[in-house]
C-alpha cells in the first residue's frame, strides 16, 4: 500500500476534521501518501481530489464541519457513477479509501468495492448514533452537548413563563440523541421510534406533573418518534386536552450538527483513524472500525450494515423515575 484516499460523506458530523487530520497524520508517520476526496463520493465521481500531508492538515482539529466538504451524492447510486468514481481512484493509483460517514457511506463503499475491487474502511461518522459495532459514532457526544446547552437555555425560559416546551432533536429513526440528552437536560418525557409510549400516557404524565405542582416542564421528542403526530401537532394536541399548558415548539435542526467537538470526539476521531490506516497498511478491507467498551476493533462493513445498535431501555426507566 503506498497511497490511501480519505473522504467524508453523508450528513457532517463535528470531529470530522479530527479524522480527516489523524489519516493524513497517520498515513505521514507510516509514509505512505494520502488524497482527500471532496463532497464524499461526488469528488471521486469528477475526480476532484487534493494531497494532504502532515502540515496541510494543522489547525483543524478543533474545527466542526470538515475541510473535504460532504454531500449525499445521487450519481454514485447509478452504475454509471461508480464508473467513473473507481476510474478516478485507479487513475489516482488509490490502494486504499478511508470512508468517513454513515451508514449510506458505508453502503456506498461496499459497492465500490464489489463491483470495482476497490478495498475500503469504513469510519463511523453522524451524530445519530446508529451504526452497528462502535458504542459511539463521532460527532455523537458534541451533538449531545450542543442538545443540552439549548435545552438548558430553554429551560430558563420555560420556567420564567411557566410554559410546557416541546424540543425536536435529530437522529433519523434513531432515538440515542433524545434518549441521551432527554435525561442529561432533565426532560418531563422523552419521546423516541424505539418506543411508543402513546399519546394518551404523554398526556396522563403531564397531568400528573401539573398536580405534583410542575409549574414548567421540557418533553424531548426525537424527529424518528412513531406517535403519528409531528411536534407542532403534537404541541397543539396538548393544548386542546390540557388547555391550561401554554405549550411551545422548538426544533432544535442544523445546530446540532455543527461547532467544535467535545475532547470525546476527538479522541475518539484519533483512536479510529489510527487504527483505520494501520488497518489499510496490513492489507484489511470491507471492514468498519468502532469503539466497544473503549477498545478500538474492527468488523466487517456488511455485519456493521446487516444490524441496528439498539437503545439501552433502562435509560427510559432512569427518565420515568426521575421525572417523579
Ligand atoms: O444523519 C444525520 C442527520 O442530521 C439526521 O439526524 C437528520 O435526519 C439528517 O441528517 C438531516 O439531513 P440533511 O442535513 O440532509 O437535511
Amino acid at each position: 500500500i503506498k497511497r490511501i484516499g480519505v473522504m467524508t460523506s453523508g450528513g457532517d458530523s463535528p470531529g470530522m476534521n479530527a479524522a480527516i487530520r489523524a489519516v493524513a497524520r497517520a498515513c505521514a508517520y507510516y509514509r505512505v501518501e494520502c488524497f482527500g476526496f471532496m463532497r464524499g463520493f461526488q469528488g471521486m465521481i469528477e475526480g476532484d481530489y487534493i494531497e494532504l500531508n502532515a502540515r496541510s492538515v494543522r489547525n483543524i482539529i478543533n474545527l466542526g464541519g470538515t475541510v473535504l466538504k460532504s454531500a449525499r451524492s445521487k450519481e454514485f447510486l447509478t452504475e454509471e457513477g461508480r464508473e467513473k468514481a473507481a476510474a478516478h481512484l485507479k487513475k489516482a493509483n488509490i490502494d486504499a479509501m478511508i470512508l468517513i460517514g454513515g451508514d449510506g457511506t458505508f453502503r456506498g463503499g461496499k459497492i465500490l468495492s464489489e463491483e470495482h475491487n476497490i478495498p475500503v474502511i469504513g469510519v463511523p461518522g453522524t451524530i445519530d448514533n446508529d451504526i452497528f459495532g462502535t458504542h459511539y459514532t463521532i460527532g455523537y457526544d458534541t451533538a449531545l452537548n450542543t442538545v443540552i446547552d439549548a435545552v438548558d437555555k430553554i429551560r430558563d425560559t420555560a420556567s420564567s413563563h411557566n410554559r410546557l416546551f416541546f424540543v425536536e432533536v435529530m437522529g433519523r429513526d434513531a432515538g440515542f440523541i433524545a434518549l441521551n440528552s432527554g435525561i442529561g437536560a432533565g426532560a418531563e418525557e422523552i419521546l423516541i421510534p424505539e418506543e411508543d409510549l402513546g399519546l394518551d400516557r404523554l398526556l396522563n404524565s403531564l397531568e400528573r406533573s401539573r398536580r405534583s405542582g410542575k409549574t414548567s416542564s421540557i418533553v424531548i421528542v426525537s424527529e424518528g418518534d412513531k406517535i403519528g403526530k409531528n411536534v407542532f401537532e403534537l404541541a397543539a394536541y396538548v393544548k386542546d386536552n390540557l388547555p391550561y399548558y401554554d405549550a411551545k415548539v422548538t426544533v432544535l435542526g442544523h445546530i446540532q450538527r455543527g461547532g467544535s467537538p467535545t475532547c470525546f470526539d476527538r479522541v475518539l476521531a484519533s483512536r479510529l483513524c489510527v487504527k483505520a490506516v494501520e488497518l489499510a497498511l496490513d492489507g484489511q478491507q470491507d471492514i468498519m472500525v468502532g469503539m466497544m467498551n473503549n477498545e478500538i476493533k474492527a468488523i466487517e462493513l456488511v455485519n456493521a450494515l446487516k444490524s441496528k445498535p439498539t437503545i439501552n431501555k433502562e435509560l427510559l426507566r432512569i427518565s420515568d423515575i426521575l421525572s417523579v
